[in-house]
């Protein structure tokens, strides 16, 4: 029995992040994919959608009650709101839930309804779900029954701020971040905004210092702060499929750049993901597509006394489904970074 293989199934397998699960853990060493599902294209082959797949993986998209019986665990990767009733019955069959959407990302039941205009259904199953960016909460999840898997801002700006504030040595008062995202991070649904004609050459900002990843940020940089941090987060769409890119700017009193990489390359030197770049060099999202890699450049202005931190992530993989996979080897035991080895292609 010691070679047999965990039995995975996905949710909302049609959607970006759901078919990016798929693409991962087909390659996954301790994992079979033994359903996935749909509403739109039940019964369909996923490979008749995404033609990718073609001799690969030509299994028929079933529904979400076939996933939960025929898996161990369960991946849901589906618009919030839709998660709580998959949960319940998760938990009631002793089966592994990690959630890609945000329903169990917020602790507070007012601060979710404030940002999702929803109450929690389902109260007591909070209590039960561990929010976890592994390099930060990865002690949690040994025995988690259900897993909140971050967002995708909400795991590229963590990553930069979290050695600074751990260190006590930033100006919690004084964070601003400025992000970028390639447009597969509003998923596969069309809107008038990644309409091709109207994204395409195009560059803006949106949901200007109201995005709903802000009280997420919060609450993780919070927990590591000790004490309430507030953030100004203006998120900008760029014309590119995948890639997220964050700098972020904080009053500190380091001195330069050296302390910080220090201070990172400490912080970080148990985290295979996490590749803090040799000073003087600038992140850049091509260099973590398609990989799990979370890479993170330093740099300090002497004039003004500010640290300016710049992440970048593939959003559809440590920003959303490579790290999903990340969470559940830690859970299951796995090697943490099983089925997650590809190295990023250098153009
Ligand atoms: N894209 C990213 O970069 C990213 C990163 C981190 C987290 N996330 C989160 O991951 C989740 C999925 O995002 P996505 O980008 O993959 O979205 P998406 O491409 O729009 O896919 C949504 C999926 O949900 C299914 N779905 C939609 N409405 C449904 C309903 N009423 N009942 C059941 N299934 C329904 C769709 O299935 P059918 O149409 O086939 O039925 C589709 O498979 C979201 O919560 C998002 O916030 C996304």
């Amino acid at each position: 029995m010691k070679n047999q293989k965990t039995k995975v199934g996905i949710i909302g397998a049609t959607g970006y992040a759901g078919i990016e699960l798929v693409r991962l853990l087909l390659a996954h060493p301790n994992v079979e994919i033994n359903a996935v599902s749909s509403v739109s294209f039940k019964g369909r082959a996923i490979s008749d959608i995404y033609p990718a797949l073609h001799s690969i993986y030509d299994v028929k998209l079933g529904d979400e009650d076939s996933v939960i019986e025929q898996s161990d665990v369960v991946f849901a990767a589906l618009p919030h709101g839709l998660s709580e009733p998959i949960a319940k019955k998760c938990v009631r069959l002793n089966k592994l839930f990690i959630d890609l959407g945000a329903d169990f990302r917020l602790d507070s039941q007012d601060t979710y309804k404030e940002w999702y205009e929803k109450n929690f259904d389902e109260p007591e199953l909070h209590k039960q779900s561990i929010y976890s960016i592994p390099e930060l909460h990865r002690d949690r999840i040994k025995d988690a029954k259900i897993i909140a898997n971050p967002g995708c801002y909400t795991t590229c700006i963590p990553l930069g701020l979290a050695p600074l504030i751990k260190s006590g040595r930033a100006k919690l008062d004084t964070i601003i971040i400025d992000a970028k995202s390639g447009t597969s991070g509003a998923g596969r649904g069309l809107t008038q905004t990644t309409h091709f004609p109207e994204l395409n050459e195009g560059f803006c900002a949106y949901k200007v210092a109201s995005h709903r990843h802000i009280p997420e940020i919060e609450q993780t940089i919070s927990q590591i702060a000790g004490e309430e941090v507030k953030v100004t987060f203006v998120p900008h769409l760029i014309p590119i499929n995948r890639g997220i890119l964050a700098t972020m700017y904080i009053n500190t009193d380091c001195k330069d750049e050296n302390e910080l990489y220090d201070m990172y390359c400490e912080f970080y030197k148990n985290d295979r993901f996490i590749r803090i770049m040799p000073l003087g060099q600038t992140v850049n999202v091509k260099n973590s597509k398609l990989s799990n890699y979370c890479d993170i450049s330093l740099h300090f202005d002497k004039r003004t006394g500010r640290a300016i931190i710049i992440s970048a992530i593939d959003n559809m993989v440590k920003g959303a489904s490579g790290q999903a996979i990340q969470n559940m080897n830690i859970a299951l035991g796995f090697d943490e970074g099983a089925g997650l080895d590809a190295i990023p292609p250098s153009f």
